[in-house]
């Protein structure tokens, strides 16, 4: 629970004012900006296409292949400051990279513009490919990337498209409405003119002035975009947000923010920001990723919407704004969309393996109070007979919000507790937030302050900012050494308490901050290297997120994979962990919404995501918390949490028949694990998620566009939400020209059929796709390490051809022996009445 911003008023009584006023638990709109506040969204939103008095145009004479093998040039803007320099380059196969920033030898402003470092992997400029010279003809030159692949140059006005090159068709462009902006860093402020912004009580001194970038992006033949998480949302699809048909909205907000008791349907941004879009339409997937962490604001645009009364087939014209940073852009084209993603892991890295215990069950509540609770609770799942993996601690652990610490009083012997719980093979997890507390007696504040570790106001001394603790700074993730620092407080020597069976949960790392402007830190903030916090604060807790997982591995001398759930993240992100949709509330639109957003998530590299089972805010009816369980054990990462003012809820705590369908649930995640082991382990081998929208594994039938209710677990099985309470029916659209297999009964439904079935209590609507087998581990046990052993089943479900096939990746669960081949991955195949085996 994040309350809104502030009085500094002391925590508890904080809470108690909350939980009296129940009006005052909802969304506050007004306590975020909207565009129309954005001052830089604002001009953007509102220019129309071409119609800057200067277009932006490319010098032709410039054009230069370098010897690294990319192509420059000089792009000129006649009224601007100084000219931008261009660089084109492509990395194999089919990705195309645009970067563009100011040419700094003319005129240099007092700072260079922020290139987020850290996120594109370390080799994305060795694979660079040797580009050969373009070709021009008059004002436009044609640059050969592969064999099928080119791009088109226009120089006056410059527009940039990338094209299938056999057949000619566009597939993504740039600046094709000339919308195109770029205000240049001035050197100082021009006499009489104000730079600040307010916003609400806040200053933001905007010493460096204004420095937005604009542009429009066009994907071509494309039905639908998806992905730029996080927004609350039952659509799949992105919805236009401006044009004819579209009455009033705010562009897709990308900027890292806690929102307290978000809606489930707002383009406005939630705790994380991916800016990469997919775009998909009938036999043709593309991408487009802007690397960038300043606030972003992306328009879509419905057909119409410039004015113009007939608009090319199939293409979706996008806007996309972002208060500073440079032009570092990539465009993806894939013929299937698993491509696309791919060609995004290819830049951004892929998604970590996680343990085996990570996959399963976790058990989470703001707090479990003492260690007797901890125990009760755990073993309560064993009279239950429900397996569960993980138990969490949330902030009340701690001694008066000092992370690292415990509660004494509640905790006065963790290890033993852990050791406890680890004796029946689950874990723990304890909570880490960044806002450390200012009390001069506490080591971590005292260390942090004598070496200069935290952000520092616009004014040069240490931030301070209200979060749990009260008054509390923030280390600057941001600097390699302070992340160095933070890695050794994982250490069993510096976290007292802690042992190798305990995890790390980080939260509030947006960063919130209670009395800052939007709940977050000023803008005018100052980070390492003089980078303002403007420039970074979408990208804040990703680096705090890299930094906990390095020291988790540190922690493990290298050997033990980390555990890490963040709320906050960025692109690449998903080298560090899992991540949550935050704090959902106890009703059937967020059960809804949460598949769009896991689903969008997945598709933009976080595979490892869930909701929290239940919703966080409020008391679940106990129908709506059973089918939270029927849909959350297929999301990759499952857990349930609830915040303190609720009832507690643990799964026995609905009458018999309910622990039992609860039970039910948990055990099909349980009896899946080698199956979504499996998965996990193609997804961080290609970035393709473990939880698929239905057209990933159907490209071709567009029924499954925008499906968001239903969704693909791998590409084997398929389930569908029950989101309405008492429903008695639901149709489930099933694709494909194969047979489905009920996975309660087997019994057996057509394929490219829409079926109304009959909700049954036990389960959602769930089915096995002909022609592919499953790996199962059909004992139940305490939890998932004590399966090890157990014997798999393989569930073939056969085609029209009566054949089958499957995968099986098994390795030990918790090292990285599996980069040295020790795992066994297996092909089966089912054919002509036989089973084989194979390599994968
Ligand atoms: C906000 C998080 O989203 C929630 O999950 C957590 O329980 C509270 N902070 C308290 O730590």
């Amino acid at each position: 629970m994040d309350p809104p911003p502030g009085p500094r008023l002391i925590p508890g009584l904080l809470l108690l004012l909350l939980a009296s006023c129940p009006a005052a638990l909802a969304w506050k709109r007004d306590e975020f900006r909207n565009c129309n506040q954005t001052p830089f969204c604002k001009r953007a939103r509102t220019r129309a296409p071409h119609s800057l008095d200067a277009p932006l145009s490319l010098d032709a004479g410039s054009l230069y292949v370098t010897p690294d093998g990319s192509l420059t040039a000089v792009l000129s803007h006649p009224s601007r400051l100084r000219p931008l320099l261009l660089r084109l380059s492509a990395l194999p196969p089919h990705v195309v990279r645009l970067q563009i920033d100011e040419d700094y030898s003319a005129n240099p402003p007092p700072h260079r513009r922020f290139q987020v470092p850290d996120v594109l992997l370390s080799d994305v400029e060795a694979r660079t490919l040797h580009l050969s010279e373009p070709k021009t003809a008059g004002a436009v030159s044609t640059l050969a990337l592969s064999s099928d692949l080119d791009v088109v140059v226009k120089h006056d006005p410059f527009e940039l498209t990338v094209r299938r090159a056999g057949s000619g068709d566009p597939v993504l462009s740039f600046n094709s409405h000339g919308l195109f902006d770029f205000e240049p860093l001035q050197e100082s402020k021009p006499e009489g003119e104000t730079w600040e912004e307010h916003f609400r009580s806040h200053t933001d001194t905007r010493p460096r002035g204004p420095q937005s970038i604009t542009f429009d992006v066009s994907f071509h033949g494309a039905d639908f975009v998806y992905g730029l998480p996080e927004h609350g949302s039952t659509s799949l699809a992105l919805r236009p947000t401006r044009g004819p048909g579209v009455e009033e909205s705010e562009p897709y907000r990308l900027f890292n923010l806690d929102v307290f008791e978000y809606l489930h349907e707002s383009p406005f941004g939630l705790y994380g920001s991916i800016p990469f879009m997919i775009a998909h339409g009938d036999g043709a997937s593309s991408g487009f990723f802007w690397l960038n962490a300043a606030e972003m604001q992306i328009d879509v645009l419905a057909p119409g919407w410039d004015g113009a009364t007939s608009t090319e087939n199939g293409r979706i014209d996008t806007l996309w704004m972002a208060e500073a940073g440079v032009v570092d852009a990539f465009f993806f084209v894939g013929s299937e969309p698993k491509d696309v993603i791919k060609q995004y892991i290819s830049v951004t890295g892929k998604p970590s393996m996680p343990q085996q215990f990570a996959v399963a069950y976790h058990q989470c509540r703001w707090n479990y109070r003492d260690e007797e609770d901890v125990a009760g609770v755990d073993s309560g799942f064993d009279e239950h007979d429900i397996p569960y993996d993980v138990l969490w601690l949330d902030i009340e652990h701690t001694d008066g919000k000092r992370y690292f610490t415990w509660d004494h009083s509640a905790f006065p012997n963790p290890e033993e507790m852990q050791r406890k719980i680890s004796d029946k093979g689950r874990k723990m997890v304890t909570i880490v937030d960044p806002h450390i507390k200012r009390d001069s007696s506490f080591h971590l504040h005292e260390e942090a302050t004598a070496k200069g570790y935290y952000v520092k106001d616009a004014g040069g001394k240490d931030f301070d900012g209200w979060c749990w603790p009260g008054a509390s700074s923030y280390p600057d993730m941001l600097n390699p050494e302070i992340r160095e620092w933070w890695v050794d407080k994982f250490s069993y020597q510096s976290y007292k308490g802690s042992t190798p069976m305990l995890y790390i949960w980080n939260d509030m790392n947006e960063p919130s901050v209670f009395n800052g402007p939007e709940v977050t830190m000023p803008r005018d903030a100052i980070h390492y290297g003089d980078v303002e916090h403007r420039e970074l604060h979408n990208a804040y807790g990703y680096y705090f997120h890299m930094a906990t997982a390095d020291g988790l591995l540190k922690r493990g001398e290298g050997k033990d994979r980390p555990f890490v759930l963040s709320r906050a993240f960025f692109a690449g992100s998903q080298r560090y962990g899992a991540v949550w949709t935050g704090d959902n509330s106890a009703d059937w639109d967020h059960l809804k919404s949460s598949i769009p957003m896991v689903l969008t998530l997945g598709l933009t590299g976080m595979t490892f995501s869930g909701a929290d089972v239940g919703g966080f805010f409020g008391n679940p009816e106990p129908d709506l918390l059973v089918r939270w369980y029927q849909v959350g054990a297929f999301y990759p990462f499952f857990r349930g949490h609830a915040h303190h003012d609720t009832k507690r809820r643990e799964p026995w705590l609905f009458g018999e028949r309910r622990t039992a369908l609860m039970r039910e649930a948990i055990h099909m995640r349980y009896s899946l694990l080698p199956y979504y082991y499996t998965l996990f382990r193609e997804a961080s081998l290609t970035g393709v998620p473990v939880m698929r929208p239905l057209w990933l594994e159907f490209p071709d039938d567009k029924e499954t566009y925008n499906n968001g209710e239903a969704f693909m677990v791998g590409p084997s099985l398929l389930a569908q939400g029950i989101y309405e309470d008492g429903q008695k029916s639901v149709s489930v659209y099933l694709p494909g020209k194969e047979l489905w297999y009920d996975l309660r009964d087997g019994s057996p439904y057509k394929g490219s059929v829409s079926h109304k079935l009959e909700v049954a209590e036990d389960s959602i609507p769930s089915f096995q796709r002909a022609g592919t087998i499953v790996p199962r581990k059909d004992r139940f046990r305490r939890s998932s390490t004590q399966m090890v052993d157990d014997p798999y089943t393989l569930v073939i479900a056969l085609n029209s051809s009566s054949a089958a096939e499957g995968e099986l990746y098994v390795d030990d669960g918790k090292s990285y022996d599996f980069e040295q081949g020790a795992f066994i991955h297996r092909r089966f195949v089912f054919a002509d009445n036989k089973s084989k085996e194979g390599y994968c």
